[in-house]
């Protein structure tokens, strides 16, 4: 076993798994100051950690809006306002947004036809919404309050180090 082989067991249940899921991003980032280094590995861990994910990543707040930051998926929309789409939603709010149906979510962005549920959680720091973490899935309703509350709690425990 690698230093980087991180693999939850299929059947672990969701806080259980957040919390192997927090430490093991806690271990990835350990002292490690370059940020597209450590938002690339922690769209990497997303990506093995949650199942049914067809995209999991970060857009990060530039001088004003949503620009797009290192992911696992297919190629995404590169800029993002404020206030737009389910990732602006948040941005703006500084407020997850669990979305059991992205047709039926005003104003939501389509980059991947396929993506029928998303989980959207900002990263603060100084009280400003520096980043959000984006999780999108092709099964309708795939998130719910725990996955919220686990990537809440990655977002506090990395806000430093993105
Ligand atoms: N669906 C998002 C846009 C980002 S992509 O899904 C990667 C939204 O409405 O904010």
């Amino acid at each position: 076993m690698s230093m980087y082989d991180f693999a939850p067991q299929g059947d672990t249940p969701k806080p259980e798994l957040y919390d192997q899921l927090v430490e093991s991003a806690q271990a990835l980032i350990a002292g490690e100051p370059d940020t597209v280094a450590n938002m690339s590995n922690l769209a990497a861990l997303l990506w093995q950690f949650l199942p049914d994910l067809n995209w999991s990543g970060f857009y990060r707040t530039v001088e004003g809006e949503l620009v797009l930051g290192p992911f696992i998926g297919k190629p995404a929309c590169i800029r993002i306002p404020f206030g737009r789409g389910v990732c602006g939603t948040a941005a703006e709010t500084g407020e997850t947004q669990v979305v059991a149906d992205v047709h039926a979510f005003p104003g939501h962005i389509a980059c991947d036809a396929a993506s029928r549920s998303e989980l959207v959680v900002p990263v603060i720091r100084d009280d400003k919404v520096i980043a959000v973490i984006d999780l999108d899935s092709p099964l309708p309703g795939r998130f719910d309050n725990e996955d919220a509350a686990g990537i809440e709690r990655l977002a506090q425990a990395i806000a430093t180090a993105i």
